[in-house]
Formats: C-alpha cells, structure tokens, sequence
C-alpha cells in the first residue's frame, strides 16, 4: 500500500492531500487566504508567505486526519516547487523537505502547471472516470497563468502559447474589482453573467487569429473605458449584468478559439480544461460545445489550486523515479516562472 502526502503553497492557498495508489484521493483541504487579501483586491506576497507558515502544519494535520493516515505510515512527500511566488513556495518546500528528512522518505518536487493539466486523471467517489489519452492539449487558466500546452506524458509538458500581459483570472479579478464586486471576482461575474445579455457592451477579442499568446490588458481597458462612457455598467444590477456577460463572452470566445486552433496546428483532438478559470460555466460550455474538440473537464473541486492534483502527478514521478532524497534534499530549491519540463 502506497500513501503519498502532497503539498501545495505556491499562491495564496495552503494545501494538503493524502493519495493512495492509482490516483486516488483520500483526503484534499484547502485553507484559502482569501480574506487576508480581499481588502488589497489581490494577493500581497508578504502576507500570503506569512499565513502559509501558520496555516501549514494543521492543513497537514487535517490532511493526514481525514484520510485516517499516521505519519508513519507515508511512503513520499511531494511539493510544488514552482512556479509561485518565492516566499510561498519556501514555506512549502521547507515543510516538506523537513518531514522527508525527519521520515526517510523520497521527496518528488512537482511542477504547479504540470499538476494543473494533470488534474483531470483524480479520483474519488464522484469522478465520471473519463480520461485522455497521451497526447493531449491542455489550456490551463487561472489567476496567475494562461498557458496552451502539449502534454505527451505525465508531467512532460511543452508551451504552445501563453498570456503576454495578465492571466486570464487576473483578468476576470481586475474587471470585477472596476464593477465593484468582492476579490476574487471570477466566480462573480459567472454568477451575474447567466442573467445578463453578452451582446450589450461591444469588447475586442484580443489577438484572434493571430498565434496561440494571448493577451488581455487590451480587453481589461476597453472595459474601463465602456464603464467611463457609461456608469449604468458598474453602478446598476442589469448594468452590471450586460458587462458580466459580455466580458465573459469575450474572453471564452478568444479561450476557446485559440485552444482549438492549438488543436489543429498539433493534430490532436483531445482538449483538457484545468486551472481556477476552468471553473467558469461559459466557457465550460463554449469548449464542449466546440465541434473539433473531444473535451476533458477537470473537475471544479481540482480546478482551483489544491494538493490533490500535486499528489497525482506526483505518483507518476515517483513511478519513474524523479525523487530526491538523503542527502541531496539540501539542494532542492524553488523557481518563480514557468519552465519547460
Ligand atoms: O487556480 P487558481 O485557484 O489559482 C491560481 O493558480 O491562480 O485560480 C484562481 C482564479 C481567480 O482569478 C478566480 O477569479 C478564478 O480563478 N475563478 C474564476 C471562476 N472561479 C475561479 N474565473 C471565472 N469564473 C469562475 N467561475
Ligand atoms: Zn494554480
């Protein structure tokens, strides 16, 4: 029996699960560190740093509680070692290379995108158990990256394309932050799109049909401006409502295009959704709905960051050896941007 405990803190939520063998959950908590940045309208990297180092050894308590796993009883750590922010990522890795080391046990260092476009093979009791095969496309949105990639293995991941200004979900934030709605926003404008009407304020889709980047600052002013000309769209419900929908259209519309063009240009029909944007009800729609793709939808509860998704590609890594132990755990360090596997 194979009990692996996996760590995650490469943002602003302190995460940690216990993976039995073939990709299965037996326990996934989460502490959000939402409403220590909520008044800042984003995430201030001293604060998060900070509230990993008190939040870590309970979310691992609860974490092994849950899954009714004593420590003793684990065979491998694993740990997000980048991309993050540094002072987040320390936290994590230091808990980790600490326990490895206290226990013996092999540390796998997995990469936060990696896991992300991994997530989609979890299981637990509520999983349709629909899987892609190798290889396949994966878009992966969420607050801190947009990122088309190739993926022909577990973990060997290739960039295709990738945002050249904000993330997708830093995109959706900033934008409800300009209508007035709580941090984060993403979740917000999905709510109050479905009652609006998508063709009421005319937005740009940027950089359709030009490459696989993207690129939204574009999008996020010709909201501002739209709000400028009128108020009604920041101060009103159905003004608020036309906006949602329409910027909501707009940056599924340009999601789903250049994914399926990532598609073409790769010969691959298999398509996986990941991140927290992937959570958003348009465009979970808008890309299934897409006749050239076969879509694999992470499910919303492995959207957002969590350690689950870090401990299922951790078990692939470990299967194929990519540990570190004894000695060398000394050496393991973080990385703050994206790099090729
Ligand atoms: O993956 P995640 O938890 O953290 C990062 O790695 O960044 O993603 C968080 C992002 C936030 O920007 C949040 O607004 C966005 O995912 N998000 C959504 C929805 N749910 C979360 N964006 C649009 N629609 C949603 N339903
Ligand atoms: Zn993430």
């Amino acid at each position: 029996m194979s009990l692996l405990l996996a760590i995650e803190s490469s943002c602003d939520e302190t995460a940690a699960a216990i993976l039995g063998p073939g990709q299965r959950v037996r326990s996934n908590v989460v502490a959000s560190q939402i409403e220590v940045h909520a008044r800042f309208g984003g995430v201030v990297p001293e604060l998060a740093s900070r509230s990993h180092l008190t939040a870590m050894q309970p979310v691992v308590s609860q974490a092994l509680d849950e899954a009714d796993v004593a420590l003793g009883e684990l065979d491998a750590i694993a740990v997000t070692s980048g991309p993050g922010l540094a002072g987040c990522l320390l936290v994590g890795v230091q808990a980790a290379k600490g326990l490895a080391w206290a226990r013996g046990l092999p540390l796998v260092p997995v990469d936060h995108i990696a896991a992300h476009v991994h997530a989609v093979f979890l299981e637990d009791d509520r999983t349709d158990g629909r899987q892609p095969e190798y290889p396949y496309v994966a878009l992966a949105v969420s607050g801190g990256h947009t990122s088309l990639c190739r993926v022909d293995a577990p973990g060997a991941t290739e960039t295709l394309g990738q945002t050249l200004d904000d993330a997708a979900g830093e995109a959706f934030d900033k934008v409800a932050k300009m209508m007035g709605l709580p941090y984060p926003g993403g979740v917000h404008i999905d709510r109050l799109a479905a009652e609006g009407d998508s063709e009421a304020v005319e937005l740009p889709r940027p950089m359709l049909g030009r490459g696989l980047d993207f690129s939204f600052s574009g999008l996020k002013t010709a909201v501002r401006y739209a709000i400028e000309r009128d108020r009604r769209l920041a101060e009103t419900d159905q003004g608020r409502r036309d906006l949602a929908a329409s910027f909501q259209r707009a940056i599924a519309e340009v999601l789903v295009a250049k994914s399926a063009a990532a598609c073409r240009e790769a010969g691959i029909s298999r398509l996986v959704l990941a991140g927290g944007v992937a959570c958003n009800s348009e465009l979970r729609r808008r890309m299934s709905a897409n006749k050239g793709l076969e879509v694999f939808l992470t499910p919303a509860r492995y959207c957002t960051d969590n350690a689950a998704m870090i401990g299922g590609l951790a078990q692939e890594l470990l299967a194929r050896g990519e540990v570190v132990a004894g000695e060398r755990l000394r050496g393991l360090d973080v990385y703050t941007t994206r790099r090729q596997a």
